[in-house]
């Protein structure tokens, strides 16, 4: 078997990734972030899997990844208050960066799906986008129930075969199948901290990341049906709003807020 240099990476510079804990395999590298969050680990931390038993998603589903074929990481912040603004503001910057860095290391131009998800839409989009990755932001709180630190932690389908991927889902690609090569796991994870500890450092600074976000987001003034247990929503997905929340248009022309929370957002077509 070849020599996982994964494994050995060192960020060679800046903060974000000094401290980086490499498994071979864990349960959740969110679950051992978030533990280090609340026992005072400081922000900067990088947990990385080659493979997960117990991978979380969005929407309580298990995120899938066979051994050593993806990126597998947790970021841990401390953001400063308002902690929610930032939290989202956050979120966000993380999204930008792992899209700047698949372009730059893979060669492949994805979108952002709201709220967290990374796809790749064919040119002349006639529905059949794939989904690349997704994200899984997660408060730590205190034990008086502040929130203490920001864990988001990030799936990307790096060198999963197409035949493997259809075991996942029938909408996951990776960028092997997309982009037609096998991509460096190293060289991306690299270019993602790099990318990313830039657009927090903005954040930090005051700057509010949802203009780029907004003008990366894949949809916006198109049909959508946003579902969730017992909720349903159907119109034009008209904006973003600075929480990162998605307004709709309906039928009637009332502009709907819809919050991440347990929702998940389909296109719709022909409707
Ligand atoms: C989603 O699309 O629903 C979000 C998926 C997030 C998966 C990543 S993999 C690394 C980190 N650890 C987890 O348990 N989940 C996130």
């Amino acid at each position: 078997m070849s020599k996982n240099i994964l494994a050995t990476y060192r960020r060679p510079t800046g903060w974000l990734g000094r401290t980086l804990w490499f498994y071979e395999e864990i349960a959740s590298t969110n679950d051992v972030a978030l533990a280090a969050a609340r026992e005072g680990a400081a922000a900067g931390l990088v947990v990385v899997a080659d493979a997960q038993t117990a991978g979380r998603g969005r929407l309580n589903r298990h995120w899938e990844a066979p051994r050593g074929t993806s990126l597998l990481v947790s970021l841990l912040f401390r953001p400063p208050a308002p902690f929610a603004v930032q939290a989202a503001r956050t979120t966000m910057a993380c999204g930008l960066g792992l899209r700047a860095a698949v372009l730059e290391v893979a060669g492949v131009s994805v979108d952002l799906k709201w709220p967290n998800d990374l796809i790749y839409q064919p040119s002349g989009a006639d529905g059949a986008w794939k989904k690349l990755g997704g994200m899984l932001s997660e408060v730590a709180l205190s034990e008086q129930g502040e929130p203490r630190a920001l864990v988001v932690g990030w799936g990307i389908n790096v060198n999963i075969p197409e035949a493997m991927l259809a075991k996942l889902s029938p909408q996951a690609a990776s960028l092997l199948t997309l982009g037609g090569r096998l991509v460096d796991r190293t060289a991306l994870l690299d270019c993602a901290l790099k990318e990313i500890e830039g657009r927090y450092e903005a954040v930090v600074a005051g700057e509010d990341p949802l203009p780029s976000w907004r003008a990366a987001v894949a949809w916006l003034g198109e049909r959508v049906e946003v579902v969730g247990p017992g909720k349903r929503v159907s119109g034009i997905a008209l904006d973003v709003a600075a929480d990162g929340a998605l307004l709709v248009r309906l039928a009637d022309g009332e502009i709907r807020r819809v919050t991440a929370g347990d929702v998940s957002l389909r296109r719709q077509f022909n409707a």
